[in-house]
């Protein structure tokens, strides 16, 4: 286990981002940022930055990746939950959901694939796809909703609704005590939800995640 999880190193560089005070890091959402913005130069190119307008989410985002309850708590955050990073196209979710894995690893980490990657390979391979995403590892399925139907053959699947009930059981079942965390990005709203999914999906989806929004004018940073 990594004893100083508060200092980053990139490069030959360190970046202090809290400090630990017996035995529990406390960390500074200043340095935070001064870490996030170097690290997303490094990850996304020189453009990138911390946008003053995002940093309210980004903030409710930290405290939930270094798994701070209490604040999570005042900010109506379940830090036992995942999250759902909703937004128009090009504000940021996926970025964000990349650079933020590197923030306190030994808390927050998954695996980010995008889904339609998961119905092509269901398109090659049919059902054993599923059995991947059934199982304890936490996964962030970006970008919910743009994937086709799935169709292995003459079978037509909704893969990612398939997958989303499965994953609602783990989350309430898991085999070994931890909990097992599904993440999201996507563009659709709450009602695109079920239209796509299905009322069954949405119920679940509830009490899976913690729904985060940007702001719906937030700007498309694709240039
Ligand atoms: N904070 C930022 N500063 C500068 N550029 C950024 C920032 N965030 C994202 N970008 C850039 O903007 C583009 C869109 O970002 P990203 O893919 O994360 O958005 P998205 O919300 O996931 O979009 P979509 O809804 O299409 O999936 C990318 O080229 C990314 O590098
Ligand atoms: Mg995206």
């Amino acid at each position: 286990m990594n004893p100083t999880p508060h200092i980053k190193t990139e490069g030959t560089s360190k970046f202090q981002i809290g400090e630990i005070k017996n035995n529990v890091i406390h960390y500074d959402f200043e340095k935070i940022k001064t870490y996030l913005n170097i690290k997303g130069h490094l990850l996304f190119g020189k453009n990138f930055r911390i946008y003053k307008e995002d940093e309210p989410l980004l903030f409710k985002l930290c405290c939930y990746y270094i798994q701070d309850h209490y604040s999570c708590a005042q900010m109506g955050i379940d830090a036992n939950k995942g999250i759902l990073l909703t937004g128009p196209v090009g504000c940021g979710k996926t970025s964000l959901m990349k650079l933020l894995t590197h923030l306190a690893p030994h808390k927050t980490n998954y695996e980010i694939i995008p889904t339609r990657n998961i119905v092509f390979n269901f398109n090659a391979r049919g059902y054993d796809v599923l059995e991947k995403y059934n199982q304890n590892h936490n996964y962030c399925f970006d970008d919910l909703g743009v994937e086709p139907t799935g169709s292995h053959y003459t079978k037509e699947c909704n893969v990612l609704g398939e997958i989303l009930l499965s994953r609602y059981d783990l989350f309430c079942h898991p085999e070994r005590s931890r909990r097992v965390l599904t993440h999201i990005t996507t563009n659709l709203n709450a009602l695109e939800i079920e239209k796509l999914y299905g009322n069954r999906v949405r119920s679940r989806m509830r009490k899976m995640f913690n729904l985060i929004s940007f702001d719906e004018n937030s700007i498309d940073k694709r240039i």
